[in-house]
């Protein structure tokens, strides 16, 4: 009995010593002080006793419990304290380690586009204005010579709201606003957001335009050339662009054309409508076209930045998926 218990004891402390974490500390317990426990059967078997018996069996039983119970304890406050130590090394500081910092965001690629026209388009002398972007029907259509039953009209597919207005369905409003409250010569650009129902690769319900404007006595479409053929080389960084200009029809311009560029292998992109400010619209804000004269183009911000990124298509700008926009940072 004495033998069997101290072996009993010595077998708890050495199994208590290599128990690794609480849990398997309190499984080894659970062996010899658990309701099955080693020690716990031995207790029991004091009921069948006689008093003497029962007198230094228990007495024994206790200390060896004790002497158990005292081993439990000094291993709990072990693994307990080890566990605090392995904590604290985790969390100490490393004064290696770079600081911790707010996520950084970044400009989105088509502000960012939007960000440098605006100050190519500066070295040329040009001021940047801007607009509602929500218009009436006589800055979006009428004042562009497109009277209403205009068939023109039909060329924007237009997002109306209510009582006549619109969400502009190009940056041309901001022509008519501008001359109606300066008087020329007018040199300017007004970047924005404009709306049309459209959809596919290379068509977004909002996309950006950057409209035009230069009215002086003598602006010519040679002058609309030299400035967009000389943007373009500062905007691609490069004096190779291959562009073209294609006839085309605008309401609000004669001649009017519009501008592609090319990329790949003999692919064209359009980028840009552009022409000579028609008369009808200077006379709408009340300007001699026979004293004044000049261009205006619309350029679309994201086949811009489309053609200098190689995204071939332009509603990956607007999905927000990080895996896209981080590229840009
Ligand atoms: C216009 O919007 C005219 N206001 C341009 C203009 C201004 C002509 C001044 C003459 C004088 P257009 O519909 O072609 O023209 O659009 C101009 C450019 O905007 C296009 O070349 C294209 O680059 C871009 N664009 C047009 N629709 C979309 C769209 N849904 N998504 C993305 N870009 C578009
Ligand atoms: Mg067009």
């Amino acid at each position: 009995m004495n033998d069997n218990l101290s072996s009993l004891v010595g077998e708890a402390q050495r199994l208590f010593a290599v128990a690794a974490d609480a849990a398997t500390l309190e499984n080894a317990k659970a062996r010899y002080l658990g309701k099955n426990g080693l020690i716990t059967e031995r207790l029991k078997t004091l009921g069948k006793m006689t008093l003497e018996e029962r007198a230094t069996a228990g007495a024994r039983i206790n200390d060896a419990k004790q002497t158990i119970e005292t081993a439990l304890e000094a291993r709990r406050a072990e693994l307990a304290e080890a566990k605090m130590q392995a904590q604290l090394d985790a969390d100490a500081i490393d004064v290696s380690l770079p600081g911790r910092q707010r996520g950084m965001g970044s400009v989105h690629p088509i502000t960012y586009t939007r960000q440098r026209i605006e100050t190519l388009m500066r070295t040329q002398g040009f001021a940047v204005a801007d607009g509602p972007e929500i218009e009436d029907d006589f800055h979006n259509f009428a004042a562009l010579n497109m009277p209403e039953n205009h068939p023109a009209r039909s060329m924007h597919d237009t997002f109306y709201i209510d009582n006549g207005l619109v969400l502009r369905t190009h940056t041309s409003p901001v022509q008519v606003r501008w001359m109606e409250n300066h008087p020329p010569p007018i040199k300017i650009i007004a970047p924005g957001r404009t709306f049309r129902v459209d959809s596919d690769a290379t068509h977004s319900p909002m996309f950006h335009q950057v409209e035009g404007l230069w009215i002086d006595r003598d602006v010519s479409f040679a002058d609309l050339k030299q400035v967009l053929v000389e943007f373009l080389r500062l905007f691609f960084e490069r004096d190779d662009i291959r562009v073209r200009f294609r006839p085309s029809f605008f309401p609000f311009t004669e001649p009017s054309a519009e501008i592609d560029m090319a990329f790949g292998e003999e692919r064209w992109l359009e980028i840009a409508g552009a022409g000579q400010v028609h008369p009808n619209v200077l006379r709408a804000v009340r300007l001699d076209p026979e004293q004044w004269q000049g261009f205006a183009f619309g350029m679309g911000i994201e086949r811009l930045a489309m053609l200098r990124y190689g995204v071939p298509d332009l509603r990956l700008f607007y999905e927000n998926d990080l895996r896209f926009l981080r590229q840009f940072t």
